[in-house]
């Protein structure tokens, strides 16, 4: 008898765990990890923030704690302080009861509630995503039940900057309705986000089009080291009195990747509609996953909640967001230092976690195969990957490859 499960085909591999997984099995002493999304330490070393250790310390002697469900929609006090730290302590917004969170699971896990609730309540059916984006974007909205997935310019590879220009005429030509996927802030995984001037044009246009914009936020404060400027976008359309949804992830400012821990936000004009929007995603979720689970949450309200380990955590994000802006230094000057051709300047001009090198995808093989050096074949790098000890070799990889295979990008306007 035929197996059930017979037929069926192999899905492509997810390039990011491909390479992490061929990372592990590789057993080259020099080998070096640029692929995975990760902060690592200067000894290659992934941190547990000690804010958060410290908390778990105390939960885990808390008698008081316990392992009972938490509410469908999650924990209120880490979902308000998240929409606090999204929007600002002070936000007119929030205290008008125009805008509010319902915990999720992590960035992606808000993305698909959110997807879900805009295509199967609200009736949306096409969304756009900047091309390039996260690569998980368009599975997650149409797993989701988006019907039609579009792309808007955004980079220019050439000079490796953000086409504004392209980008305002594709989203000028979405049709009204259209949901928007932006970056809130380090976009990835080019690390390169529209000035304020440029985000004010987009917003009007949003406004004009009645496009529905949805934030992505992966990446607050670990961006720049400050909370205000990597939400600048976001309450710029909340001012604005736009309504739009914003989805965070607590993996990267937290460190809490395994944990499963975000907020999806809502900023919404008119409150009368807050208790259906809420029953509608209490049966989303309840139905997806029934309920979240309370580890991360706990920590992230408590450390929200608390002055102290707030401001200890915002130290946290500084040390992280330093690291980064100490490496892209340090191998921008190593790159000039040894002569290779064409232009670096954008390695520390990007910001995040990520440096789009516009490496293309025959160097990258060549770095791979050759060097042990694991990145994405898009050019992506993750900055956290490299310490004093890869630095060089790094650097000298990257230099021999780019002589070895030419390539004509040279120019950077970022
Ligand atoms: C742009 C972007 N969005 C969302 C996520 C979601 O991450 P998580 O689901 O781990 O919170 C990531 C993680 O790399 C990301 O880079």
């Amino acid at each position: 008898m035929s197996s059930r499960f017979g037929g069926l085909k192999l899905g492509p591999p997810i390039e990011v765990f491909a390479l992490q997984k061929a990372f592990v099995e590789d057993n080259y002493e020099k080998k070096v990890n640029l692929s995975i999304g990760a902060f690592r330490t200067n000894e290659g070393k992934p941190w547990v923030l000690p804010v958060v250790r410290k908390v778990e310390k105390s939960l885990a002697a808390d008698e008081l704690q316990n392992h009972e469900y938490l509410p469908v929609l999650g924990l209120e006090a880490f979902s308000q302080a998240a929409t606090s730290m999204l929007l600002g302590a002070d936000s007119p917004i929030i205290a008008q009861g125009r805008a509010f969170g319902i915990q999720t699971l992590s960035g992606t896990g808000a993305l698909r509630v959110a997807a879900e609730f805009m295509s199967r309540i609200l009736h949306y059916d096409t969304f756009y995503y900047s091309k390039p984006t996260w690569e998980n974007h368009k599975l997650v909205f149409i797993n989701g039940g988006f019907k039609k997935a579009c792309e808007y310019t955004y980079w220019n590879s050439d000079t490796r900057s953000i086409d504004i220009e392209a980008m305002l005429k594709d989203l000028d030509d979405a049709p009204e309705n259209a949901v928007i996927i932006f970056h809130a802030c380090a976009h990835n995984p080019t690390g390169c986000d529209p000035t304020p001037e440029q985000w004010t044009r987009i917003a009007n246009l949003v406004q004009r089009k009645r496009l529905f914009p949805v934030f992505d936020s992966a990446y607050q404060g670990f961006a720049s080291g400050d909370l205000n400027k990597d939400a600048y976008a976001v309450r710029l359309f909340a001012e604005l009195g736009i309504e739009f949804i914003c989805t965070q992830s607590f993996a990267k400012n937290f460190g809490l990747y395994n944990e499963r821990i975000g907020n999806l936000v809502l900023v919404i004009s008119d409150i009368k509609n807050v208790p259906q929007i809420k029953s509608q995603l209490t049966l989303i979720v309840r139905g997806m996953y029934s309920n979240p689970p309370n580890h991360g949450a706990r920590i992230v309200a408590t450390v929200l909640r608390n002055p102290d380990l707030f401001k200890e955590w915002k130290g946290h994000i500084c040390t992280m967001s330093n690291r980064i802006k100490e490496m892209r230094t340090s191998l921008y000057e190593r790159l000039v230092r040894l002569g290779t051709p064409g232009s670096w300047e954008h390695i520390t001009q990007q910001i995040g976690m990520f440096c789009y090198t516009g490496l293309a995808e025959r160097q990258v093989e060549h770095l791979i195969n050759h060097y042990h050096i694991y990145l994405l074949r898009s050019g992506r790098i993750n900055m956290c990957g490299l310490n004093e000890v890869n630095l060089d070799y790094v650097a000298n990889a990257i230099y021999e490859t780019v002589l070895l295979f030419p390539q004509n990008k040279t120019s950077c306007t970022c």
